[in-house]
């Protein structure tokens, strides 16, 4: 079983497999709103002559049982990446053991190299679901570089299609995520043809765009009063804010197996709709609730991040997190222009602002009669621990 995107590095996969281990291959795409065509695709895994080949439609799965569950988390990793790419990989885990079982298979196999994040996710996502079958990752085994690998598939029959560029980009509805090439030079502006989702902020419209993103249950659930299922709404969203510019983000981000990597994202619709989920949690939950959940997100962020979407812990977060977000509920506008979507407005049902308690007018509810009394205790501590310690300080200068 292996997991088939049908560019180079995968092709050489199977006919690698076939070759050095006698294999009998079956591939297994998904469709996770990558813009592909899976048929082509289809096509490619048979003419190198794989047993069968799998398109599984997998795009409403990731949504709600990957994305969802981000959103509800704020997940971004280091505080910047959206996650599209890890997100996507237990899904892949779990679709590979699926069709492994049915098919009998004895292995699973896929294409990620030894340095990045993406083999950690595989690989423990199929141990820890079926861990009798064994996992072989050609490209880790063979030790080619691009130009023997293009050899080696010349020499196969192997077709190459020829890129305008030189980048490793991997995409699905939650974004897209391009390594490699000039983008490995830090100081260097990511190259304008690294982005097809989003029109650089110079090229945006002049007039800006309000979105309303309504919420229930603590994920999307329309656009601008339109009810839509997720994946709509995140394609919808994708096109809207991309044509303003949002979405572009330029990490320097620590993987897992240690190497810091410049990493070029794209995200329209991740970024407008954490923005605006953030957002209406500030309005929904206590303060308390608030400091505590960064704590919950963070660490949510991290395991999905770390390739540790399996680990029981991330389950007790998702129960916690679940238990907390049912009030998420209500719409948020944002306001999208050159490159940025700004929050222009929020309301909910659960709403816990209280307006005659904030308001600045005579009539308002808030006693602020009682704040003298609890400036004087919530103080407390901070005023005697500055008194004890001037003493010591004194006591220490006189004996000196
Ligand atoms: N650095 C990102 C991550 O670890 C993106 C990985 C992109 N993967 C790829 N095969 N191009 O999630």
């Amino acid at each position: 079983m292996l997991a088939y995107s049908g560019g180079l590095d995968t092709s050489v996969s199977v006919k690698w497999l076939q070759e050095k281990y006698k294999a009998s291959v079956i591939t297994v795409t998904l469709d996770l709103g990558q813009q592909e065509d899976l048929e082509a695709v289809r096509e490619k895994a048979e003419r190198l002559g794989v047993e069968r080949h799998y398109n599984i439609d997998a795009k409403d799965e990731f949504v709600r049982d990957y994305v969802f569950p981000a959103i509800k988390a704020n997940a971004l990793y280091e505080g910047k990446y959206p996650l599209a790419t890890a997100l996507s990989r237990p899904l892949i885990a779990r679709k590979l053991v699926d069709i492994a079982l049915k098919e009998n298979a004895t292995a699973v196999a896929h294409g990620c190299t030894g340095k990045g994040n993406d083999q950690v996710r595989l690989e423990i996502g199929v141990r820890a679901l079926a861990p009798h079958l064994k996992v072989y990752a050609p490209v880790k085994e063979w030790g080619m570089d691009r130009a023997s690998e293009i050899e080696y598939a010349r020499r196969h029959g192997i077709p190459i299609s020829v890129k305008k560029h030189a980048y490793s980009i991997d995409q699905n509805l939650w974004g897209r995520s391009v390594e490699c090439g000039i983008i490995e030079y830090p100081d260097q502006p990511p190259p304008e043809d690294a982005f097809t989702l989003t029109v650089p902020q110079e090229r945006a419209p002049d007039k800006a765009e309000t979105v309303t993103i309504g919420f229930k249950g603590s994920v999307p659930v329309s656009l601008n009063g339109e009810k839509m299922d997720g994946v709509s709404l995140i394609r919808k969203l994708n096109m809207i804010a991309g044509a303003h510019g949002i979405g572009r983000i330029d990490h320097i981000e620590d993987r897992v197996v240690g190497i810091k990597s410049r990493e070029v994202y794209e995200a329209p619709a991740a970024v407008c709709i954490l923005e605006a989920h953030k957002d209406l949690e500030k309005i929904v939950l206590t303060g308390m609730e608030i400091r505590f959940k960064e704590l919950v997100d963070s660490q949510w962020s991290y395991l999905a991040y770390a390739g540790l979407w399996f680990e029981p812990l991330k389950r007790s977060l998702d129960a916690f997190i679940e238990a907390m977000e049912g009030r998420v509920e209500g719409e948020v506008k944002l306001k999208l222009y050159k490159g940025s979507a700004m929050v222009q407005g929020r309301s909910s049902p659960f709403s816990l602002y209280d307006f005659d308690l904030a308001t600045y007018d005579a009539k308002t509810t808030f006693k602020a009669w009682a704040s003298e009394g609890f400036i004087e205790l919530w103080g407390l501590p901070t005023v005697i621990a500055r008194r004890v310690l001037s003493r010591k300080a004194c006591e220490r200068r006189v004996n000196e």
